[in-house]
């Protein structure tokens, strides 16, 4: 059993800090997850690691069954789960490569198998989500960045659009106005679920763009790629800083 998940985006199909002993796939009430459990330690710290889009990333944002993944997790034994996501940055300070561990969530996504709450409703169905991230995680995850040297935006609004298609110009300037800072296809119904399931969840975001219309005219997979390989390595160095505080030798 392991008490803490990562789950990988776009970027982060494998850990390579993580020492795996072993991969397990499995089934859950809702269908399978993204890939097999890959679970290893990283230094003395016992994880469970899952990437999103599967480990050769050939499911799009609007595809993941994010019911069966954080199902899967917590059937894992995972109490709490750090979700690396990769993001477009709306505000100036969020330029590539910066990591943003947001504090709120607007959802604009449409159609996805978004709650756990389909038909047994006897059970209490209106979870509280005020605040939809643990702030203990968060806050251990800022203090690991400040411990590390890693440089990092504590708080924001994350915008979960629909994707797989990148925002218009427009759409940006909208999300702007809403109070976003970062916009990304996958925070969104993840961390509703992960409530739902009484998980401590939080988001380590990482900037693989400026948004649309506040960088380059286009954006290509290229520049995404070129920042991200950056920023999954500061990931990496935040996540060996973070975990044996999260799970502190027995
Ligand atoms: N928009 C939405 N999702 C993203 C972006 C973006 O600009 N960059 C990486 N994921």
């Amino acid at each position: 059993m392991a008490d803490l998940a990562i789950i990988g985006g776009t970027g982060l199909t494998t850990l390579k800090n993580l020492e795996i002993t072993r991969h397990e796939p499995m089934q859950t009430p809702w269908g399978e997850p993204s890939g097999p459990l890959v679970y290893g330690h990283v230094g003395h710290s016992e994880v469970v690691f899952l990437a999103r889009h599967g480990p050769q990333h050939t499911i799009p944002p609007h595809r993941v069954n994010y019911r069966a993944n954080l199902w899967a997790l917590r059937e894992a034994g995972a109490q709490q789960v750090i979700a690396v996501a990769a993001v477009g940055g709306i505000r100036a300070e969020l330029q590539p490569g910066i990591l943003s561990i947001p504090d709120q969530i607007i959802d604009y996504t449409w159609s996805r198998e978004h709650t756990y709450f389909e038909s047994d409703l006897s059970e209490v169905t209106h979870i509280d989500f005020t605040r939809p991230y643990s702030e203990e995680l968060r806050q251990a995850l800022i203090t690991a960045a400040r411990d590390s040297g890693v440089p990092l935006v504590d708080g924001g609004v994350y915008a979960a659009t629909q994707g797989p298609r990148l925002e218009t110009a427009a759409e940006i300037d909208r999300l702007d106005r809403d109070g976003c800072s970062i916009v990304g296809m996958t925070g969104m119904p993840e961390a509703a679920l992960a409530r739902e399931l009484g998980l401590a969840y939080a988001h380590c975001a990482v900037v693989a763009n400026r948004a649309a219309g506040r960088g380059t005219e286009t954006i290509t997979m290229e520049d995404i790629e070129a920042s991200l390989a950056a920023g999954m390595e500061t990931v990496r160095r935040l996540l060996e800083t973070v975990l044996p505080v999260l799970l502190p030798p027995a």
